[in-house]
Parts: structure tokens; sequence; C-alpha cells
């Protein structure tokens, strides 16, 4: 069946690969990409696509109910997958508010929207909203978050995303919309901001800067490739059970330290470059406030519902990743351009 969705933050990195994806494999659905184009959101991670009949981009914010529901009229929407939010924990420290606004106030401005546009007319919709496996809040050593595993945000960012994904729930349960949510682990890939660690060590590195790394460089993260989280958000998407949730994880765990090592042999090899050479540029630096010490998932579940399971391993992924950035540095050096030369200095040599 045709449908026709609202992908909102489809400027950004995991939501520019979704729309790829989308509109390219299922050229029957019209695909509208909202995006406010804040300094995460970039156009040109799409040029690929933007002349396919069955796109299109609007540029707005998802607080404005008004431009929102005008949109649901006009294209019908049917679908929502909401990508759009402040996604990084380091400037949630700085402006915890605007993560408040973005990601709990833009989250219920869409979820209102929806509600009155569809009212009882609920057949074949869907609001599926994106979130993190940080509203779990941090592991020891042992286990992994399940679904049921009791939400502990302990970041601003975690927390705006927690309250998002109750709201998402109240939605379903108290107005019966039908809704997915899908929590995900620490996605890496092409057409990544270089706020996040990959992206930024990368860059370092090419450019023979200091590494940057928080604290002892042993807090473990779970890698995620970020096709294999697009392949998995159109399984949930497609055959997900309405008012689910669904863990999306890499299998991938690492600690800091030992990935960006493992960057840093990668990029050697790739330039030539003496072995060891760039691993001398690791600088540990002050922690992260909070800094949440392992983050793993237990992807049983939409493995044994859902049939799906990540295809990369770290190392292949990285490798793809950094040869992406090597290819495009064109992309690279306008994305660091200007502000993002301002947020590096304060967050990092202040
Ligand atoms: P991103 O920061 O790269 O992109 C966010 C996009 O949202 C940008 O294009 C930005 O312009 C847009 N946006 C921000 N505020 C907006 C607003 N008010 N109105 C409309 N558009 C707005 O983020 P990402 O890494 O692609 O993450 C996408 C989603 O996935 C987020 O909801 C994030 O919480 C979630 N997530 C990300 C990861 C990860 O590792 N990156 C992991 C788990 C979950
Ligand atoms: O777990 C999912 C989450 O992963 C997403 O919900 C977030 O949107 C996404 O930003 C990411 O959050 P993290 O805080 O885990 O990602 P980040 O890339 O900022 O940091 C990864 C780890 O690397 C973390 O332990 C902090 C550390 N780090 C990060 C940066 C930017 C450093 O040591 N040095 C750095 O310069």
């Amino acid at each position: 069946m045709t449908k026709s969705i609202l992908i909102t933050g489809g400027a950004g990195f995991i939501g520019s690969h979704c729309v790829r994806h989308f509109v390219k494999k299922y050229p029957d659905y019209p695909i509208i990409n909202f995006d406010a184009l804040t300094y995460a959101g970039n156009i040109e991670s799409l040029s690929d696509v933007d002349n396919l009949p069955n796109y299109e981009f609007v540029k707005g914010d998802i607080r404005d109910a008004e431009l929102v529901s005008s949109l649901f009229d006009k294209h019908n929407i049917d679908s929502v997958i909401h990508f759009a939010a402040e996604s990084h924990v380091d400037r949630s420290i700085t402006n915890p508010i605007d993560f408040v606004e973005t990601n709990v106030l833009g989250t219920c401005t869409l979820l209102n929207v929806a509600k009155t546009k569809w009212g009882d007319n609920l057949d074949n919709k869907m609001f599926y909203h994106i979130s993190t496996d940080e509203v779990y809040g941090s592991l020891g050593t042992t286990g992994y978050f399940v679904e049921d595993t009791p939400y502990d945000p302990r970041s601003p960012y975690s927390a705006s995303k927690a309250s998002s994904d109750h709201f998402v729930r109240a939605y379903h349960h108290t107005y019966g919309l039908p809704i997915l949510i899908s929590n995900c682990s620490n996605n890496y890939g092409p057409y990544q901001f270089p706020e996040k660690l990959i992206p930024l060590m990368i860059n370092n590195i090419i450019k023979e800067e200091p590494l940057p790394v928080y604290g002892d460089g042993l807090n473990i993260r779970d890698w995620l490739m970020v096709t294999d989280h697009v392949e998995a958000i159109d399984v949930v998407y497609h055959q997900g059970k309405q008012g689910e949730t669904y863990n999306i994880g890499g299998n991938n765990e690492r600690t800091n330290l030992d990935l960006v090592h493992a960057l840093c042999d990668l990029v050697d090899k790739k330039l030539g470059r003496e072995e060891g050479h760039s691993r001398s540029l690791v600088t540990f630096v002050k922690d992260r406030p909070g800094h949440d010490r392992r983050y793993a998932i237990d992807a049983e579940k939409i493995k044994n519902d859902l049939g799906w399971e990540p295809r990369y391993t770290v190392e292949q992924g990285l490798e793809e990743t950094i040869a992406w950035y090597l290819e495009n540095t064109e992309w690279l050096a306008h994305i660091t351009s200007g502000e993002y030369q301002k947020y590096y200095d304060k967050q990092y040599k202040s």
C-alpha cells in the first residue's frame, strides 16, 4: 500500500540516510523531508536524490503547528517518521532548554497535529518515533538494555528524549494514536557532523590535530552502522507491531580508546603514514560531566520478531566510513567552516 510519509529531521545524519533509502526503494511513496536546517542539518547530503519525483524538501520547525498542519493537508500525510531533534549530549550540557524546546515541545506539537488531522480515521496511519538507548541510563560492566529496562536518563539530552518517548506512548494509550518507537545505539557512517566522536576523530586525524579523549577513555558504546539502522527502521515501519518498542543495536561494543586507536591505524594505513603516527595525537581531556559509562543493546526482540540483524562489524563499517570522509573532503571542509570552528574552540580550547 502506498504511504505518504513526513520525515522530520531528514537533513540530519540518520534522517538523510533514511530519506535516501525510502525515496529510492519506494518510488510510489511521496516522501516529504521536513527540517529546520539547524547547524546539524545539511541539505547537500541529499543532492543525489533531490531531483527524484517522489521527494520534496520543506524547511520548517517541528514546533510550528500551523505549518505542520498545512503539510498534512497538502500531502495527505499518513505516516510520520520523526528524527528531528537536538542530538548532541555535550551541547545539551551547555544549552539544556534548547533540548526541551525541540525534543519535548517539538515532539508534542507533531503528535498533536497527527491526532487532530487523523481524527478517528486511523487506518494505515503511523507515528514512528526515533529514540535512543540513552534513555535507559548507564550500565556497569555487565548486562544489556532491553525494551522494558526502566528509564533512567542522566543528561539533559537523554532526559528530553525520555520525555518525548513518554509523550508518544501517552498519545497511544490516551488517544489511540498508532505509534512505533525504536531506541538505538550510537550510529556512525558517512555524512555525520564532526561534533560526534567518530567523524570528529577522523577529521582531526586527517589534519594531524590532537584527539581529545574524555576521562580515561574506557567508556563503552555499542556502534551501529547508519545503513544497518536505516534497514532496521524500514523493517520496523513496515512490520512492527503498533504500540511496540524495538531496541536496535550493532553488537559492536568498544571502549572509546580502542575505537580511536582503530581509527588512527586505519587512516594512517590509507594515507601511507608511518605505523603509530596518529596514536601519538591522543590527548586525554577533562571528562564530560555525568558521562555515562557503558551502553549496550540487547537486540533479540527485533531479531526474533522481525528478522533484522546488523550486517556490519565495526571494522567493516569504519573502513567504509573513513574511505567516504577521505573521498568527500569538500563536504567536510564545508561543514567545518564558520560556526563549527567557534563551537570547537569553545568546547575543546577554553
Ligand atoms: P542530527 O543532529 O544529525 O540531525 C537532527 C536534524 O534535525 C537536523 O537536520 C536538524 O536541522 C533537524 N532539526 C533540529 N531541530 C529541529 C526543529 N525544531 N524542527 C525541524 N528540524 C529540526 O541527528 P541524528 O544523529 O541524525 O539523530 C536523529 C535522531 O536519532 C534524533 O532524534 C536522535 O535523538 C536519534 N538518535 C541518534 C543517534 C546517533 O547516534 N546519532 C542514536 C540514537 C538515537
Ligand atoms: O547512544 C546513542 C546516542 O549516541 C545518541 O542518542 C546521541 O544522539 C549520539 O550523539 C550519541 O551520544 P554519545 O554521547 O554516546 O556520542 P558522542 O559521539 O558524543 O560520544 C561518544 C563517546 O565518545 C562518549 O563516551 C563521549 C566520548 N567522546 C566524545 C567526543 C565528542 C570523547 O571522548 N571525545 C570527544 O571529543
